[in-house]
């Protein structure tokens, strides 16, 4: 009896042995993995994007239905301030509906804590305001680039942020949303800095997909518009091309008529018929 618990004994320091130097191993490659440093491109783009020409078109609509003169509807408006306003009410319906920032950096993006267990970790967003213990008060738009699209913290080392979702995003999105994180009060909190627990060691060090800066390609051009937005644009211009040539002196070609109703062709953006 003696002797099988000796070998019991035995068994159980080395399974304890080979448990300890596994988190060890994995707390070493998991450390590699977070330190490493990354080469991305330099990207910008305008903070905030200017009115496109059809929000430029549906300015001036409302302002002449407004009262203002046809011959210079938009003057007397701060284009900059209303460019700006239009930016921020974007850049909220896109973190409200799609992207959540707010889920995981708190409602007043001024970080929150997600995960603070010694056998996991310590995960708390940071806070994204311009307050006391910012991350982002002297971002450039290439540092938002970096940390939301490719995973890469300001410092160039791999985030622990999963941003698989925001790859995609076109520069005006990300534009936009940047446009509504700075039009939110300042908050003061500072939060430490991520801990890696040994479930956090494993998942990193041993998981392939943990830490987004590994998937994407650093170099890659970013789409300027969303891709719908950029396809609606594109038809708004081949319905303005038709339209004009209804309208002109060249009659509409006759394998084109079925696209071209003779009903006024009404345009995105625009809530009534042209007259
Ligand atoms: C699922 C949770 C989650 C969501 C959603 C999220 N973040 Fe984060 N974010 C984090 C965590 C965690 C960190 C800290 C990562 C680290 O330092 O390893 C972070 C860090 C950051 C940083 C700091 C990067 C740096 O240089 O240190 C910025 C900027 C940021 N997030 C912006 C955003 C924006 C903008 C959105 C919405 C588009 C967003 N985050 C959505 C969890 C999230």
């Amino acid at each position: 009896m003696r002797k099988f618990l000796k070998v019991v004994g035995w068994i159980l320091c080395v399974l304890v042995v080979l448990a300890l130097s596994a988190v060890g191993v994995a707390r070493v490659i998991a450390g590699r993995k977070y330190n490493t440093q990354w080469t991305t491109h330099t990207v910008s783009f305008p903070l905030p994007f200017p009115l496109s020409a059809t929000e430029l078109e549906t300015l001036r609509s409302e302002r002449i239905a407004a009262g203002a003169s046809a011959a210079d509807p938009l003057a007397g408006v701060d284009l900059q301030a209303v460019t700006l306003a239009r930016a921020i009410a974007r850049g909220e319906h896109l973190v409200k509906t799609r992207v959540n920032c707010e889920g995981c950096h708190g409602n007043d993006l001024g970080g929150k804590v997600l995960i603070d267990q010694a056998i996991v970790g310590y995960w708390a967003p940071p806070n994204l305001t311009a307050g006391p213990g910012s991350v982002t008060r002297d971002f450039s738009v290439a540092d938002w680039d970096r940390a939301v699209r490719h995973g890469v913290r300001h410092t160039g080392q791999s985030s622990s942020m999963p941003t698989t979702e925001f790859v995609n995003l076109s520069d005006h999105e990300l534009s936009d949303i940047v446009a509504y994180i700075r039009s939110r009060p300042p908050v003061d909190r500072t939060m430490k800095p991520v801990g890696i627990g040994p479930v956090f060691s494993f998942v990193v060090g041993f998981g392939s997909s943990a830490l987004p800066a590994f998937s994407p390609d650093h170099q890659r051009p970013h789409p300027v518009d969303p891709p719908v937005e950029a396809l609606a644009n594109r038809v708004v211009r081949s319905v303005g091309r038709l339209e004009r040539r209804h309208r002109g002196t060249r009659p509409p070609r006759r394998h084109g008529e079925h696209l071209l109703p003779h009903a006024p062709v009404r345009r995105l953006g625009e809530g009534q018929p042209r007259a």
